[in-house]
């Protein structure tokens, strides 16, 4: 990580979800600051390919394993931190894979909980500024907001998942002492992302058609805002996170620069040079229609604010796309 300095070397360090995009970036970040990493996956939205690059690494280590099941004996070993990440994550995953994403969240996260409280490990988790559903007037979003979302939608096997998993956790700090963080992380993007109609996300789907001048799909008006991160500036924030020793738990990682999507897609076309069409789509049920987080928080207690503007994050993940565009894993 060229653009940070940070202190956080040695330590014995378990991530779950290791093969998705924040988790294999994270992986490779605290290797490269000479921890010693052990990361599991079953590989349900992940790919061998994140895998690979890490194997690189000596003191990289890779189990095969579904959190929805306790930990095999392999991976009970004596870490100093636990960045708990598995779960899908992408609006399209969510009508095809409402089950396993409910499981992971509920069952997934009890399992690394009574791990973690058994060995007394600290604890990373990756929430969602999807927990707040549809912010109404609270924008910026605070940590305060309690949320305004459907238990019914098409969306609750996310954002009731990872309710329910901040539930599992501060209910296991009150009755256990559980040294828990909560990283509500807003829309992250970069390199290795999936894309297309299965896995894909905003950025990339938008990036890849944009570079092979196919439609770009925008689903509801575009009037609809999100607020990008770009990945390293998430991964500094996880690593300040776990690394803070206040007693503060639930913090807003985010980028407070809101964008309209149609604005988003107009900076790609330029970006990319591209000649796409921009066509509009019914908009997904429940889509926020806003979404842009409020950082004092991060910003007082950890000392951090993203660093990478826009367009200098694009640029980034619009070379590797350029790069990697004819991969079969997409
Ligand atoms: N990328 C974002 O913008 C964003 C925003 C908010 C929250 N998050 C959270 O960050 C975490 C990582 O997201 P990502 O963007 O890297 O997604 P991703 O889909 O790329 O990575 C998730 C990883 O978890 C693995 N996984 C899923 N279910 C599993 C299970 N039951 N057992 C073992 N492994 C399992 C997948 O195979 C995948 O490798 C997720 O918890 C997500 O909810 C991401």
């Amino acid at each position: 990580m060229q653009q940070h300095n940070l202190h956080f070397s040695e330590h014995h360090i378990l991530i779950t979800g290791v093969a998705g995009f924040i988790g294999s970036w994270l992986a490779e970040s605290l290797l490269k600051l000479k921890n010693k990493v052990v990361g599991i996956d079953n590989f349900s939205s992940g790919t061998k390919e994140n895998i690979i690059n890490l194997m690189v690494f000596s003191e990289f280590q890779f189990i095969e394993h579904d959190v929805t099941r306790p930990l095999p004996k392999e991976a009970q070993q004596d870490f100093d931190y636990i960045f708990h990440l598995a779960s899908m994550a992408s609006p399209f995953e969510f009508p095809i894979y409402p089950l396993e994403i409910l499981k992971t969240n509920i069952m997934g996260t009890i399992n690394i909980i009574e791990f973690s409280l058994r060995k007394e490990i600290e604890l990373v988790f990756s929430s969602t500024s999807e927990i707040y559903g549809e912010p109404h007037d609270n924008v910026p979003t605070p940590e305060t907001f309690w949320g305004y979302v459907n238990s019914l939608g098409i969306r609750s096997c996310y954002d009731e998942g990872k309710r329910a998993s901040e539930a599992l956790l501060m209910a296991a700090k009150r009755e256990y002492g559980l040294n828990a963080k909560i990283a509500r992380i807003f829309n992250t993007y970069g390199a290795r992302m999936r894309y297309g109609k299965h896995h894909g996300r905003v950025i990339p789907n938008f990036v890849v058609n944009a570079l092979q001048n196919r439609p770009i799909e925008i689903y509801g008006s575009g009037i609809q805002t999100r607020s990008f991160l770009y990945i390293l500036d998430l991964i500094e924030a996880l690593i300040l996170l776990a690394n803070t020793h206040r007693s503060e738990m639930v913090f807003n990682l985010g980028n407070p620069q809101e964008i309209t999507i149609i604005e988003l897609a107009r900076i790609i076309l330029k970006l990319t040079k591209s000649n796409s069409q921009v066509i509009f789509r019914q908009s997904m049920p429940d889509d926020p229609s806003r979404r842009c987080p409020d950082i004092t928080k991060a910003q007082t207690i950890l000392k951090w604010h993203p660093k990478i503007d826009l367009e200098d994050g694009l640029r980034r993940t619009i070379n590797f796309y350029r790069k990697t565009i004819n991969s079969p894993i997409n």
